[in-house]
Formats: C-alpha cells, sequence, structure tokens
C-alpha cells in the first residue's frame, strides 16, 4: 500500500513537471494548478487513500505527499512569472508620457529685427519698399554720385552677374528707383539683401541685410534728420538711449555722418562689446547730396532730404549679445529656436 501511493505520487510529481514546463499561458498553468493541488485534484485523489491506512505507515506517505506538493508549487509559480502578460509600456504603448511639443517655425531673428525697425518707421510715417537685388551699376553707383573708379566700386567689392550688372551693394539704389517713381514728399524704409566679396568671418559675411531710409519734401534740414534717427533709436533701443553722429563720408550723402548709440550693454561706461568707448555704430547716413536729386529729376533747389543704411543683422547681434554674425547665416535650428 505505501509503496504503491508513493509510487503514485512519483508519477504525479513527474507528469506534473512535464506538463507545467511546457504550459505556455498564465491560464494554462492556472488550470494545471487547479488539475494536479486542487480541491479535486490529483494530489488530493492521492491523499484521500491515506485514512485507510495504518498510523505507522501515514507519515511517509504525508511527508513524500507534501515534499511533491511543495515542489510542484515551486514549478507552477515560476511558470507564471515567465508566461506573465508584458507590461504596459512594452506593449509600446504608455499613455502617461508626455506629448511630444509641435514644432512650431518661427521668424529669423534678423527678420524680427527688420520687422520691428519697419514697424517704427511706419509709425513716423515711412513706407515700406523693395527693390531689385540684381542691379545696374548705373543704379548701384552712377545714380548715387559714385563714379566706377570710386573703391566701393572696385571688383574686390562687387559681385558682377554680367557687364553692368551686379549683385546690389547696398540698398542704396532703390533711393534713385524711388525718387525716379514718385514725386516728393517721399518717405520710405527698405530692407533688403545685400552682396559685397567680403571675407566670412565673425564680424562679415558676403550677404547681409540692410534697411534704406529716405525722406525728400520741402523744407528738410540736419535737424528733421537728427529728430528722425533720435526718435527711433529710443524707440528700438529704449528711451534712455543717446545719439551721437560722427561726421563721415557717402558719395550720394553731404555732409555725410555715422550715427552711434550709447552701448546696449554697459550703458555708455565702456565694456567688452563697445570695445571700452561707451558707443555703438548703427548707421550710414546724411543729406542727400543735390547731385542725386539731379540724377532723378528732383529740382535740388527746391527739395531737401536725409538717407540713411543700417545693418539689421549687426543690431541683432547687439541686442542679443551674438558674437559672431555668422550663427545668422548658418541656420543651426539650436540657434534659430532661441528666436521662436
Ligand atoms: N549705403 C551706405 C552703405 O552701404 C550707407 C548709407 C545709406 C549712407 C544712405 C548714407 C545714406 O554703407
Amino acid at each position: 500500500m505505501t509503496v504503491d501511493l508513493i509510487r503514485q505520487l512519483r508519477e504525479l510529481e513527474e507528469e506534473g513537471a512535464r506538463t507545467t514546463t511546457a504550459a505556455s499561458s498564465a491560464d494554462e498553468v492556472e488550470r494545471l494548478r487547479i488539475e494536479l493541488l486542487g480541491r479535486k485534484g490529483r494530489l488530493t485523489g492521492i491523499l484521500r487513500q491515506l485514512g485507510s491506512m495504518s498510523a505507522e505507515e501515514r507519515p511517509r506517505v504525508g511527508a513524500e505527499a507534501n515534499r511533491v506538493k511543495e515542489a510542484l508549487t515551486a514549478l507552477l509559480d515560476e511558470r507564471i512569472d515567465a508566461t506573465a502578460e508584458p507590461a504596459p509600456a512594452a506593449s509600446g504603448l504608455d499613455l502617461t508620457l508626455p506629448g511630444r511639443p509641435r514644432w512650431r517655425g518661427g521668424l529669423h531673428p534678423v527678420t524680427q529685427v527688420v520687422d520691428e525697425i519697419c514697424e517704427i518707421f511706419r509709425d513716423l510715417g515711412f513706407t515700406r519698399v523693395s527693390g531689385p537685388e540684381a542691379e545696374t551699376v548705373e543704379y548701384n553707383f552712377s545714380k548715387l554720385n559714385t563714379p566706377l573708379d570710386h573703391p566701393a566700386a572696385d571688383m574686390h567689392d562687387t559681385f558682377y552677374l554680367a557687364e553692368g550688372v551686379v549683385l546690389r551693394t547696398h540698398t542704396s539704389p532703390v533711393q534713385a528707383r524711388v525718387m525716379e517713381q514718385f514725386k516728393p514728399p517721399v518717405r520710405v524704409v527698405v530692407p533688403g539683401a545685400c552682396y559685397r566679396r567680403d571675407s566670412y568671418d565673425a564680424s562679415h559675411a558676403p550677404i547681409f541685410e540692410q534697411i534704406e531710409g529716405l525722406a525728400v519734401d520741402e523744407g528738410i534740414t540736419f535737424v528733421d534728420f537728427k529728430a528722425t534717427i533720435s526718435e527711433f533709436a529710443r524707440r528700438f533701443f529704449g528711451p534712455s538711449t543717446r545719439t551721437r553722429f560722427r561726421p563721415s563720408f557717402f558719395p550720394f550723402t553731404e555732409p555725410s555722418a555715422e550715427v552711434d548709440v550709447s552701448c546696449q550693454i554697459c550703458g555708455g561706461s565702456g565694456c567688452s562689446a563697445c570695445k571700452g568707448t561707451g558707443w555703438m555704430e548703427i548707421m550710414g547716413a546724411g543729406m542727400v547730396d543735390p547731385s542725386v536729386f539731379e540724377n532723378v529729376g528732383y529740382d535740388p533747389e527746391r527739395y531737401t532730404g536725409f538717407a540713411f543704411g543700417m545693418g539689421p543683422a549687426r543690431i541683432a547681434m547687439q541686442r542679443y549679445r551674438i558674437p559672431d554674425i555668422r550663427l545668422f547665416y548658418e541656420n543651426d535650428v539650436r540657434f534659430l529656436e532661441q528666436f521662436v
């Protein structure tokens, strides 16, 4: 009797181990657990026979039954873990993850500065216009009182597209185009790309933006020029900004000036950004030379005016403290997205 029951227990252990190891799902393992060890299962069936055994025989079979039960329980538990459903994250859908931000795009920082400057001049009565980037030598130089042997017209500074056609080296030719098209009073700002055979370094690029300004009417004086530019500087850079006008030379203005604003970084006391001067140059400018009026058919005895040209990339560099102008042209998104 004892020997027979122990054989039955060993068979149960052996078969249970085989079927458990082969089980491929948690459900199947659970079914086996009930079949082998459940209240109406096979182990229970074997133990029922214990009742008909003598008191001396019972402990040996009981101990064997316990050992088999423990061994099968351990195997079943192990199999449950192995066949468990994968965690939600591994199934590819994790609803707790944060959303992906959508890339919104944005205007280039130089474009933003151009727009802001043009809006200030719009409020001062200036219209925004544009002109061609491929320009004739006549408009780029001759009508602006710049003879071709002037250093500015030299091949070294200018990209020639064809005989007599260049990539404009400044936005000033649009002055002549506007004056030929419209009678005074004229007040325009002209943003646009310009090209020069400059080296490509921290402060120069062969393509760069300019904003031209032109105001022509009867009775415009240097005072109007100074007041307009000073007001622009206060609106753009801030109300405490000071301006200074240094004598300079351009073939198409007389007198000519370069305009500085008090350094945005140190406020005028001198720092490394302004090389200790307390000032930053923002534009070339002056009163329109009477010979330019003659070239475009305006009466120089009747009309006067002022013109200016500024570089918005330089101004953006000062405003955002950008040490290298090339950052504006390389368009690395990691740089650009800071201005969105
Ligand atoms: N066109 C000049 C330049 O590119 C700037 C300028 C514009 C000067 C208008 C005077 C008047 O340097």
